[in-house]
């Protein structure tokens, strides 16, 4: 049977593996949030941090910090193998779940403009395009813009 997809917050145990993982797919990585990194975010209280799992294993995680307004999303990471299942929508879900309940009225990101995946990603969920910051990514020895996205809750 196959195993199901869960999804529970960012422990300290799972940090190592988090930043093994992006160093595995850094040409898809701006920016990689090392262990030293991810544990000051996830100490934070308003750190809304997120990992799925197939069995045991991380599959995938979701790096966002909130205050009274917004909710700031940094990073969305799937496993190459188990992506197009609706893992990245079901972390886009949990926070928009939580912040109705907080009463946060907006999601705000920032995706690189040559990340298609990730710009219909964040469109089909119903993020609009609000500005851009021009050659702010240097990946893949390119520069690209910044496409900044908002969601209004
Ligand atoms: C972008 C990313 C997070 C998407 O994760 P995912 O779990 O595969 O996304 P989902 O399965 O939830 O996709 C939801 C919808 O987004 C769109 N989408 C996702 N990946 C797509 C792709 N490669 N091409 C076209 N559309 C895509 C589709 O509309 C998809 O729905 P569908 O599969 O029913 O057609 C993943 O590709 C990834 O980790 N990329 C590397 C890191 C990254 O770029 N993160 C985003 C920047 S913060």
């Amino acid at each position: 049977m196959q195993k199901k997809i869960s999804y529970t917050k960012i422990g300290i145990e799972d940090l190592e593996f988090i930043e093994n993982l992006q160093e595995e797919h850094i040409n898809e990585i701006n920016n990689i949030w090392t262990r030293r990194d991810l544990n000051d975010h996830i100490n934070k209280k308003t750190s809304f941090s997120r990992i799925s799992k197939h069995g045991k294993k991380i599959v995938g995680f979701s790096i966002s910090l909130y205050s009274e307004n917004f909710m700031d999303v940094f990073l969305i990471f799937v496993a190459p193998k188990f992506r197009r299942r609706g893992i990245a929508q079901n972390f886009l879900k949990d926070i928009k779940k939580f912040c109705k309940l907080r009463l946060i009225n907006k999601i705000v990101l920032e995706v690189n403009e040559d990340n298609q995946a990730a710009n219909i990603l964040y469109q089909k969920f119903g993020f609009k395009i609000v500005g851009k910051r021009k050659d702010y990514y240097f990946m893949n020895e390119k520069k690209s813009d910044a496409i900044i996205m908002e969601l209004n809750l």
